[in-house]
């Protein structure tokens, strides 16, 4: 999948994959799964693997990495590519991304949001419609509603006139966002592991000792939230109260404690306190909020900490210019096996 997320580890998945290792009797759980990138990567060397990240987009993103040609037949739809066939052939409908998204925002408030040309706001709307409503019918099973929602996010980002975040879109359209927004199937695998998926605040993931847990939360100040919110109303397809310039859907409740300095380190240390699983393993970066040396010394009361340094990976950056003035960000690897109890360390 080539989208441009923030924190994605695509880039150094081969090494964070050799240092979890073969598969175990227990789960691989990426409870910050984002993308999905190191699940997928999981889920291909043999382990069953759970997403979670409390955006349902990411989620579902996730999980659509991880089903394979016979979880999703669409037998109801006469396959997966009739139903890809049926979605893209769609009138278009002005429905909600078309009012708040595309320039027709204009004709109930001050603002011209350019995220989407008007027609493919309308395919969007058309496609989620139709999604919605094959579901509600069963048509399509949950599994299948999950990978037809991945693959319209997947070709709504394509179209979408942004520097690759919703924070804000662009004042002049770019030129991959007058495509046409077509979906395009994905890549399915011939057969898989047994997947799962949660959307929840990674407090309340499910999980037991004998699971292996890959946690990757937020190191810098940005909300995902807020940075993926039109992803995230597709994803739900709901119309929430949205205002301001960039017409940003409620976030403040999604608002993540590991995003702000104060608090990143506490919640780091809380979180992996909590956990049941014996084997956790921990990506963080030189560039984080909490610095490297701080965050082994809090992890090593609870068990042996092992710290492998990643090669360098390219931090997330808007374009050209902003990627040849920055240097590259230093991602590290903990792994924790767990030896302290509960009660051990004081809240
Ligand atoms: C660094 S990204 C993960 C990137 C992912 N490993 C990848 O390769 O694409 C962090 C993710 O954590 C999620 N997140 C932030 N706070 C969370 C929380 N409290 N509970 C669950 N997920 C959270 C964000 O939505 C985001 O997708």
């Amino acid at each position: 999948m080539s989208f441009r997320y923030i924190g994605s580890k695509a880039r150094v998945v081969e090494t964070i994959m050799d240092r979890i290792g073969l598969p175990n009797s227990g789960t691989f759980i990426d409870a910050f799964s984002g993308t999905g990138a190191v699940a997928e990567a999981a889920s291909r060397a043999g382990w069953k693997v759970h997403v979670n990240d409390h955006l349902s987009s990411s989620a579902i993103m996730s999980f659509a990495r991880l089903v394979s040609k016979t979880d999703v037949l669409f037998s109801k739809l006469g396959g997966y590519a009739s139903a890809v066939e049926v979605l893209n052939s769609l009138e278009p409908q002005r429905g909600f991304i078309w009012r708040e998204y595309s320039p027709a925002s204009s004709q109930h408030c001050s603002v011209s949001r350019m995220y989407f040309t008007e027609g493919n706001a309308q395919k969007i709307d058309a496609i989620r419609g139709q999604i919605r409503e094959w579901r509600s019918r069963e048509d399509i099973s949950q599994s299948e509603e999950r990978v037809l929602i991945a693959d319209l996010m997947r070709a709504a980002n394509r179209v979408a006139n942004t520097a690759g975040t919703y924070g804000c879109f662009l004042s002049r359209w770019q030129r991959q966002s007058l495509d046409d927004l077509v979906i395009e199937p994905a890549p399915l695998r011939k057969s898989a592991p047994r997947a799962s998926m949660s959307a929840v605040d990674v407090a309340a993931v499910p999980c037991s000792p004998e699971d292996t847990v890959y946690l990757d939360p937020p190191y810098t100040k940005r909300q995902y939230a807020a940075y993926y919110h039109i992803l995230e109303t597709i994803a739900l397809g709901d119309e929430p109260e949205v205002d301001g310039v960039c017409g940003i859907r409620p976030w403040r409740e999604k608002a993540s404690d590991f995003c702000y300095k104060t608090r990143a380190a506490k919640a780091i240390e809380m979180l992996i306190h909590a956990l049941p699983a014996r084997r956790i393993f921990l990506s963080y970066s030189t560039e984080g909020h909490v610095p490297i040396t701080l965050l082994g010394d809090a992890l090593s009361n609870l068990g042996a900490v092992k710290l492998h340094r990643l090669q360098n990976i390219g931090r997330y950056r808007p374009n050209r210019a902003a990627s040849e003035a920055a240097s590259d960000v230093g991602e590290v690897l903990f792994y924790i096996e767990k030896t302290a109890q509960r009660s051990d360390v004081a809240a």
